[in-house]
């Protein structure tokens, strides 16, 4: 291939996007650039969905690993990329197919929801897959008289808890950026804006103490939507900051205060345009869940999909 010469990093991906019919899906987490470049920019559900019924014919996963995945489950025909393969996730670590085989014997009548931050073989092993959106719709779908093991985030599951009433199994795991945000600031921070709207996402650490403090509980994409829909002019935001970009791009005049400012998620902040020029290029690096894996994989995922 003879090399042409680019005037921008974002010219060049946009270029081998349409040679390689691509697509480019990002996290809003995911660093300014790629969002601005991206086919769709937004939370893992509607990732998720966007990709299942995509007829490209590259998936360039923009995100941590599990998401891309979620996408090689659901289009096992496509080739599935991603910019750097140690962009994971600390909270999908924190359960692997061991554990929950052990917590699922101790519990044989359990019913897992496993939230889509988990590795493939680990939804392999469960019965209904969920994300923050629909945790709530997920949980109530299932027969109350059922026992339910969630896992592995634990400040979600104890907000599913609050939500619907039922007494859960929770798992001991959290994403290691949202517990840095804590009450306190939160706090401090209400203090010092009167007016400001206060959203924060289920994955927070604070999440049990200051839940009577939020004025919404919300995924990512509840919050793009929240903030648009609503006459506020000031919101503190209890999430990765990543998504500020995306709430300042689609709201210049409302003004965003992060909860915590090095709530900074050093995966997802790993993937760069430059590394999607070379995944782009080179074809790298492919994400592919095995054929059997994938197979059972899919159930708990389409079972959330038909519940959403
Ligand atoms: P959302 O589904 O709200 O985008 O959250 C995904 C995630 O990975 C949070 O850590």
């Amino acid at each position: 291939m003879s090399k042409v010469l680019y005037s921008s990093l974002e010219e060049e991906v946009l270029s081998l996007k349409r040679e390689r019919n691509a697509i480019i899906l990002a996290h809003n987490y995911q660093i300014g650039e790629i969002q601005d470049i991206a086919d769709l920019c937004a939370d893992s559900l509607r990732l998720a969905q966007y990709a299942a019924k995509t007829d490209a014919d590259v998936i360039l996963f923009s995100g941590v690993h599990f998401m891309a995945e979620t996408a090689s489950i659901l289009c096992p025909d496509k080739l599935v990329l991603v910019p750097d393969l140690e962009a994971g996730c600390s909270l999908a670590g924190m359960v692997d197919t061991d554990q929950l085989k052990k917590w699922k014997d101790e519990h044989p009548e359990g019913v897992v929801v496993a939230y889509v931050n988990t590795s493939a073989a680990v939804k392999a092993l469960s019965d209904y897959c969920c994300t923050s959106t629909n945790a709530v719709k997920v949980v109530n779908s299932i027969p109350r008289d059922k026992e339910i093991l969630f896992i592995p985030d634990y400040f979600l599951g104890r907000y599913v808890e609050a939500q619907t009433g039922r007494a859960i199994h929770l798992w001991p795991g959290y994403c290691t950026i949202h517990v840095r945000i804590k009450g306190s600031e939160i706090e401090k921070l209400k203090g010092e804006h009167p007016k400001a709207e206060f959203l924060m996402h289920p994955e927070c650490g604070c999440m049990t103490s200051t839940m009577h403090l939020a004025d919404r509980i919300l995924s990512t994409e509840g919050m793009v939507n929240y903030v648009h829909e609503s006459p506020a002019q000031e919101f503190i935001i209890a999430t990765e900051t990543g998504i500020l970009h995306r709430l300042q791009k689609d709201n210049p005049h409302k003004t965003f205060y992060p909860a915590a400012r090095n709530a900074v998620c050093e995966y997802m902040k790993r993937n760069t345009l430059e590394k999607i020029v070379d995944s782009l290029e080179n074809l790298q690096y492919e994400v592919k869940v095995p054929k059997e894996l994938a197979n059972r994989a899919r159930l708990p995922i389409e079972r959330m999909l038909k519940i959403v």
